[in-house]
């Protein structure tokens, strides 16, 4: 799977965004271990804290469609600064990554920067602590 068909993905879900309050859209798509890719974009509300992200939404089709690992995940959005995962994203990828997936961040008009999971979650606590 491309990093392309990962970039439109998301960029077609980013352009379903809610985003009234902020403004600011944001398409996510990750890569399941089959190969299949799970598009999602933020969804804000009235009530700010009960939005939600666009990578949350993607890692959720993920998971309804009974995958449980993800291999890449790309962000789009827009703007000078790099778009890359907030934190609590970052945790919640690293639920179901490897340390070394690909964390791809993109503005509307293509690929921008590439990180792992690992650069941007250093020392991360996840699911080895527990088990
Ligand atoms: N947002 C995302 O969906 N993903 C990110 O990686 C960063 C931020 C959303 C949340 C909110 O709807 C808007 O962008 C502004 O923070």
């Amino acid at each position: 799977m491309s990093i392309e068909a990962l970039f439109e993905a998301a960029r077609a879900a980013r352009a379903h965004a809610y985003a009234p309050y902020s403004g600011f859209k944001v398409g996510a798509a990750v890569q399941g271990e089959s190969g299949a890719v799970y598009a999602g974009c933020n969804v804000e509300n009235a009530s700010y804290p009960v939005g939600t992200c666009a990578e949350q939404a993607a890692i959720a089709a993920l998971v309804a469609a009974g995958e449980r690992r993800l291999t890449a995940i790309l962000v789009v959005g827009e703007g000078r600064t790099l778009v890359t995962p907030c934190g609590a994203c970052r945790q919640r990828i690293r639920e179901f990554a490897a340390l070394d997936a690909p964390i791809h961040a993109a503005g509307p008009d293509g690929l921008r920067s590439s990180f792992t999971l690992d650069d941007l979650l250093p020392c991360a606590f996840g699911p080895d602590n527990l088990s």
